[in-house]
């Protein structure tokens, strides 16, 4: 195999209760890349359409991944990577990690599969720490892993795959305003209230069994953010609204979506994801801010060749 077309998908963290350690994969977006072996040696980024991004592959996060699976690798041959982006930047559905695990999870194929999934996982947030400062792993595990995620550590790295109910569908507003992960992480307090941090673990714990044991009240019951959401919902214009409309309209839960803008919301069923869908785009018709909407059943699969 010379070269291979995959599409990277985006994904939701934190998932609410689980800053930096959980997240799921969106099967309905995604972006397409291109990666194919060249005699000359080096990554060489030859095209990116959709959005404005650095060729350089020092500057770009598919090509700092991508190099240093390929200092890991030493092959006697190159790569040249062609990025479709389709994930705009900025809008908290994991656009750095698709680009991130897409390059290497391609060439990982293309080299004959050397790396497991954890370990392309490692090479990707490389790339991801270029775009938000720092080194987590919970867009890109899913991405790479597919369904949910938990990131258990980082040194070592070590990645859970939690069962995903078969009904759970995600729906997604994403509102056009941008909000960098640098400065939506410098919100957040360094230090939090023991009390808060009982209800958040309490929280993950049953949301983990939840999952386990296809429990959608528990879930509804676990969806919960004692700490991150308070400080970066202030960013997000008409959160509240929307989170209130969403479950009004009967989400399992609802929540920002990694570092936002966006909004996740889950549900039990594509129908009931149809109607939190019209709950939520009401909210923001209302306003003159532009937004895209996606439903999404939660892609067990991960990355995958087109
Ligand atoms: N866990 C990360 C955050 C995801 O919320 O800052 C965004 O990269």
């Amino acid at each position: 195999m010379k070269e291979i077309k995959i599409l990277s998908p985006a994904t939701v963290a934190n998932v609410s209760c689980g800053f930096d350690v959980l997240g799921f994969c969106l099967e309905s977006i995604g972006d397409e890349m291109v990666i194919r072996k060249t005699n000359k040696k080096g990554i060489h980024i030859t095209k990116i359409e959709g959005y404005d991004l650095p060729y350089e592959a020092e500057k770009n996060v598919a090509g700092v991944s991508a190099l240093a699976m390929l200092n890991d690798a030493k092959p006697d041959f190159g790569f040249e990577i062609e990025i479709y982006k389709k994930i705009k930047p900025g809008s908290g559905i994991g656009s750095s990690s698709a680009s991130a695990a897409g390059s290497v999870w391609a060439m990982n194929e293309l080299l004959g599969r050397p790396y497991n999934k954890t370990e392309i996982t490692a090479f990707a947030m490389k790339g991801e720490a270029l775009a938000s400062g720092c080194e987590h792993a919970d867009n890109i595990a899913p991405a790479i892993f597919g369904g949910f995620t938990l990131v258990k550590s980082i040194a070592p790295l070590k990645v859970l795959e939690i069962p995903t109910p078969v009904e759970l569908y995600a729906t997604i507003i994403h509102p056009e305003i941008e909000i960098k992960t640098s400065e939506a992480r410098a919100v957040l307090p360094t230090e939090i209230q023991l009390s808060k941090a009982i209800t958040q673990w309490a929280n993950v714990g049953s949301l983990i069994h939840a999952m386990h044991s296809n429990d959608y009240d528990l879930i509804k019951a676990s969806l919960h953010d004692a700490i991150v959401e308070p400080h970066r919902s202030k960013l997000i214009p008409h959160f509240n609204a929307v989170k209130n409309e969403s479950i009004k309209a009967g989400a399992l839960g609802a929540g920002i979506s990694g570092s936002g803008p966006s909004i996740f919301t889950l549900s039990k069923g594509k129908e009931n994801a149809s109607v939190v869908a019209e709950a939520m785009k009401k909210v923001y018709s209302k306003t003159n801010i532009n937004y895209n909407l996606y439903i999404s059943k939660i892609n067990t699969q991960g990355i995958k060749i087109i």
